[in-house]
């Protein structure tokens, strides 16, 4: 039974790899034998070089922008050329930046939401994952279509890719309306858009041996403010936010054979809370 989570050599591309989920989904891929390769736009060799010692596997770091189809198509021959082959791709990375505000606009909501940064959302979450699918998925459609062997790529997406935010979650006391923050349009958009992409991928690719899944996690507990959480928590039946290591699971789960007969779908892991 194990042996269907083995994932020993074979090479695991995580984009955003150096951020907080992309180093948990390294973590349980290289403690099952797969080789993680931490593919972020900030340098993580250190990182790399920590998951290779406790798990004596050959981890690597590559340093990427996502949203260059040049710098995608270097990273695979970077990766073939140092390893000889790619396994799984994790689609992570998401554009996180603080949103600076004025004292009279608040930009997080939408009649202020800039249209740069609706590009910088939209260029890594979304064009990001396709490059990295075109580019990475490609290369692995044509050597398993000629090999037999089998290859996945994740698509890490939100419960917001299925349900709409609750913007009152986000409110702070005592700020007039227009200077309320929200959660930004293009969280929501990235988010559907991964599990489209999906979808179009895992069929496209369906009979080459790669499979295509996203996962909608709900929100990592990682010190955000009581008052934030508690309203959150309020909204989960299960009454809490996730642990960080608690995707572990589901995404090993997806990316090992065994989920060999799945393709084309979102696993929702969210504390019930699109139950509700
Ligand atoms: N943290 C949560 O609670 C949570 C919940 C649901 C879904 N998610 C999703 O999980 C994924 C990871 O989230 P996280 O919390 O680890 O975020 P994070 O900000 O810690 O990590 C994102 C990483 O992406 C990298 N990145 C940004 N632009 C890039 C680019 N152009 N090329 C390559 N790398 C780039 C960043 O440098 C960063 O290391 C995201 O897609 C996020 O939306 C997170």
């Amino acid at each position: 039974m194990s042996d269907l989570f083995d994932l020993t050599g074979r090479v695991a591309v995580i984009t955003g790899g150096a951020g907080l989920m992309g180093m948990q989904h390294a973590e349980v891929i290289a403690a099952h034998g797969g080789i993680p390769v931490l593919v972020d736009v900030v340098r993580a060799e250190d990182k790399a070089a920590d998951l290779g010692r406790r798990h004596q596997v050959s981890a690597k770091a590559s340093q990427c922008d996502i949203t260059q189809p040049d710098s995608v198509s270097q990273l695979l021959k970077e990766i073939i050329g140092h390893f000889g082959r790619v396994d799984i791709l994790i689609n992570n990375a998401a554009n996180n930046p603080k949103m600076e505000n004025s004292t009279d606009v608040n930009f997080s909501r939408l009649e202020n939401f800039p249209i740069e940064q609706w590009h910088a959302d939209l260029a890594v979450g979304l064009t990001g994952a396709h490059l990295c699918s075109q580019v990475i998925g490609s290369h692995m459609a044509k050597i398993f279509r000629e090999s037999g062997r089998r290859g996945v790529i994740l698509n890490i997406a939100s419960d917001l890719a299925i349900i709409a935010p609750d913007q009152r979650i986000y409110r702070q006391p005592g700020l007039p309306e227009h200077l309320q923050p929200a959660k930004p349009v293009t969280y929501s958009v990235v988010k559907s858009g991964l599990v489209g992409l999906t979808r179009y991928l895992a069929t496209y690719w369906a009979d080459s041996g790669v499979r295509v899944n996203a996962v909608s996690p709900g929100g990592i507990y990682n010190g955000q403010p009581e008052a934030f959480v508690e309203k959150l928590i309020n909204l989960i039946p299960m009454g809490r936010m996730a642990r960080l290591n608690e995707y572990q699971g589901t995404v090993l789960f997806l990316v090992s054979d065994a989920s060999s007969y799945m393709t084309g779908h979102n696993l929702v892991v969210d504390g019930g809370r699109s139950a509700w």
